[in-house]
């Protein structure tokens, strides 16, 4: 799958002439050398080209010929805000002070290169990550979480603002795959290495942080050229059968930022897909990363990108789109974009919103199925179920009530008590499914305004009366919301002449 064509090997003993003869001769860019018909190790064409240029004396000692310098500490200066710069410069002075290369890299290196939003800091530390981020934590004033294993840590700290910040600090490391799509075991390693076991060359550029270095771009992998051609491209033919999640990381970046994933890469993707390596993630690493693409904004298009790529379909056949699911996306994204627009403080999860679409018109068993597929955590599966029962229980329902309304016999206040039990999510799928101009007014209404009216009478009123607070506050006051909602009692003092008629009335 992965060769490209035959491939030549030497033994151990190979002279220079034979690597030669492989190499600049049949114009093959390496030469794995086998033994007992194992490879034990390889010789590149830079090598070749090292030893000749050492025997021959007149070529530069580095073998990083292709790397063009490229600093960015104007770049750092113009872009970014005086937290991020502050956080920079004493990453790197902390760096220098404990003899440790410092680098910024990840999402961060890849979003400041390319004048995108600006995004959280991502660090790495050659050697020792650990005590940079303990370092850095205590010159912030905040606390360090560390993760021994993978020499990782989160530095966590109050900006200016007082607003929590988090900070990615990692070691330079050379991660060894034990078997596709499990976890790494780690060994300390440079910098390259960290960046070569990276998942796409726009994220494997680091910006070095310490000494005169300050804002020394390091690109091994073509990062730049990419950045500018909108290219989203792995760096090695394995990269996916290492870590199958990054084929739904592809479509996400892809989409996020209107780039292509390159020919090369895709084939890649396809490739794997057969080989059914999804399914030996743990639920968790693909349940995030399906997340993730979900909650961007451009969800719907990731989503039909994935379809198209057949990555929907390795993950669950019934996940295939056809026209109207399609359909149903594009309705989805447009009802966030209304709910987004808003600007209501609640927080809501849209990921959920897209869970409901995938699995719409699907039975009970089936959507199971599908949302075991996509790595679901039993927990959110209830929930998500639930609400789904709920919403089919009460699809006919609504569009009797709409058509009641219309004719003008539709209470507001039976509106809310059908829509009151679902979470807003399942608001929200409802207005993107629902085949009705009126019923998705009335459900945007409810959204907007019925799900916030309160009586206008209160407790208190309630223990001016002479009453105690219990189960009876709750039924008065609810039967003051249903009256004003009806328009039949649309003040305090009607809603007050309600609940004493009711009592009265219970006295009796
Ligand atoms: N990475 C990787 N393979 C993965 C996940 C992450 O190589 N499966 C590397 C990439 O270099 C990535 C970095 O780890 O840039 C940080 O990962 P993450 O925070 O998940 O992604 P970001 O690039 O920061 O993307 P986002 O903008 O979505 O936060």
């Amino acid at each position: 799958e992965y060769m490209q064509r035959r491939v030549r090997t030497l033994p151990p003993e190979a002279t220079i002439r034979e690597l030669s003869e492989v190499i600049l001769g049949a114009r093959q860019r390496l030469a794995p050398i086998v033994e007992k018909g194992e490879t034990i190790g390889v010789v590149t064409r830079t090598d070749l080209i090292n030893i000749f240029a050492r025997e021959s004396g007149n070529m530069p000692e580095s073998s990083r010929m292709d790397a063009k310098q490229w600093n960015v500490a104007r770049l750092i200066d113009e872009r970014l805000s005086e937290d991020k710069r502050r956080i920079l410069r004493l990453a790197g002075e902390i760096g220098e002070s404990l003899g440790l290369p410092v680098y910024a890299v990840g999402g961060f290196a890849r979003d400041l290169l390319a004048g995108f939003t600006s995004h959280d800091i991502d660090l790495v530390a050659e050697k020792d990550g650990l005590a940079l981020a303990r370092e850095l934590a205590r010159e912030l004033g905040g606390r360090v979480r560390e993760h021994e294993k993978f020499k990782t840590a989160v530095v966590i700290y109050h900006d200016e603002t007082g607003e929590e910040r988090h900070i990615d600090v990692a070691t330079a490391r050379l991660e060894y795959y034990e078997y596709p799509a499990a976890l790494p075991t780690v060994e300390v390693s440079s910098i390259k290495m960290d960046l070569f076991r990276r998942d796409f060359s726009i994220n494997a550029m680091a910006v070095r942080l310490d000494s005169e270095h300050y804002g020394q771009v390091e690109d091994f992998f073509g990062g730049r050229r990419d950045l500018k051609d909108g290219r989203v491209r792995v760096l090695h033919t394995l990269s996916f059968v290492e870590d199958p999640t990054r084929a739904i990381r592809a479509v996400r970046f892809e989409q996020r930022y209107k780039f292509r994933i390159g020919p090369g890469t895709e084939k890649l993707i396809k490739n794997m897909l057969p080989m059914r390596l999804l399914e030996k993630l743990s639920p968790q690493r693909l349940f995030n990363e399906f997340r993730l693409l979900c909650e961007e904004e451009t969800a719907a298009e990731a989503l039909i990108r994935m379809d198209e790529i057949g990555i929907l379909k390795a993950l669950n056949e019934r996940l295939v789109l056809n026209p109207q699911k399609k359909n149903l996306l594009k309705r989805c994204k447009e009802t966030l974009s209304w709910y987004k627009m808003l600007f209501f403080e609640e927080k809501y999860q849209p990921w959920i919103c897209w869970f409901y679409v995938l699995a719409h018109n699907q039975n009970y068993g089936d959507a199971s199925a599908i949302y075991d597929s996509l790595g679901l955590p039993p927990g959110r599966k209830k929930e998500i179920t639930r609400a789904r029962e709920q919403v089919r229980a009460l699809k006919n329902k609504l569009i009797e009530w709409q058509k009641a309304y219309e004719l003008g016999t539709g209470k507001t206040s039976e509106l809310r008590r059908l829509l009151k039990p679902l979470p807003l999510e399942a608001l929200l799928y409802i207005m993107t499914f629902v085949n009705d101009i009126g019923a998705e007014k009335s459900v945007s209404r409810y959204i907007t305004t019925l799900r916030r009216e309160k009586p206008d009478i209160t407790g208190h009123d309630l223990a001016r009366l002479g009453l105690k607070p219990g189960p009876l506050f709750s039924e008065l006051l609810e039967l003051a919301l249903t009256a004003k909602l009806d328009g039949k009692a649309p003040n305090s003092r009607a809603q007050l002449a309600l609940v004493k008629a009711s009592l009265k009335k219970a006295d009796q």
